[in-house]
């Protein structure tokens, strides 16, 4: 798997210790408010595990799985696997995901929190991508800006592989060209 690797763009300490920053700016504007995180998966898995264990507030925690990529393309549709979502009215949301790309799935899910009731909606990512967006969106949180290349490990993944490599990397071009399976 860590030869698909052709570099590596953040390891694990510094992911965490710009997760501690982060951290304490959600910590800070955040403070005395009604907090429901929604974490965005399958991608922000291990963001999500390792910035809220640096939240010390009172909050709670949802899920929400879509998907719209195939290998290393967004389809630009959003899938939504649940058809119902948690109760957050007169709560406070923000959202976490792993990647901010086209802009398509933050686009399309906070279309779809928006009806919701919330107090205040903002949006959190581990990465940027400095691409010229399809959808009109950004980050309210980001952990990293990053060039326009297709990254895995740290949650992201490639055609479901890689997500549990410890840093965020590039993938080289002969694993892309492979598809689906690790060597
Ligand atoms: P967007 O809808 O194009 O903004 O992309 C968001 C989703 O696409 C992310 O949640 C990821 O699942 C996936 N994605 C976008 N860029 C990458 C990448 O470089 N590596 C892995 N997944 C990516
Ligand atoms: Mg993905």
């Amino acid at each position: 798997m860590l030869e698909d690797i052709e570099k590596v763009l953040f390891h694990e300490s510094t992911i965490l210790s710009r997760l501690d920053e982060l951290a304490h700016e959600i910590t800070t504007d955040y403070r005395g408010k009604d907090l429901t995180v929604i974490a965005i998966l399958n991608g922000s898995f291990v963001f999500m595990a390792d910035l809220l264990r640096r939240v010390p507030l009172p909050l709670q925690v949802e899920c929400l799985s879509v998907s719209s990529y195939h290998g290393t393309r967004t389809t630009g549709q959003v899938n939504f696997r649940q058809t119902t979502l948690a109760d957050f009215r007169n709560r406070h949301v923000l959202l976490l995901d792993d990647i901010l790309d086209s802009g398509h799935t933050l686009h399309a899910i906070g279309t779809r929190l928006s009806e919701g009731g919330a107090l205040s909606l903002r949006t959190c990512v581990l990465l940027r991508k400095r691409v010229e967006r399809e959808r009109e969106v950004d980050a309210d949180y980001v952990a990293f800006d990053i060039p326009n290349e297709f990254v895995v490990g740290y949650g992201l993944d490639y055609n479901e592989n890689y997500r549990n490599l410890p840093f965020v990397g590039v993938l080289n071009e002969a694993a892309i060209q492979r598809g689906a399976k690790p060597a």
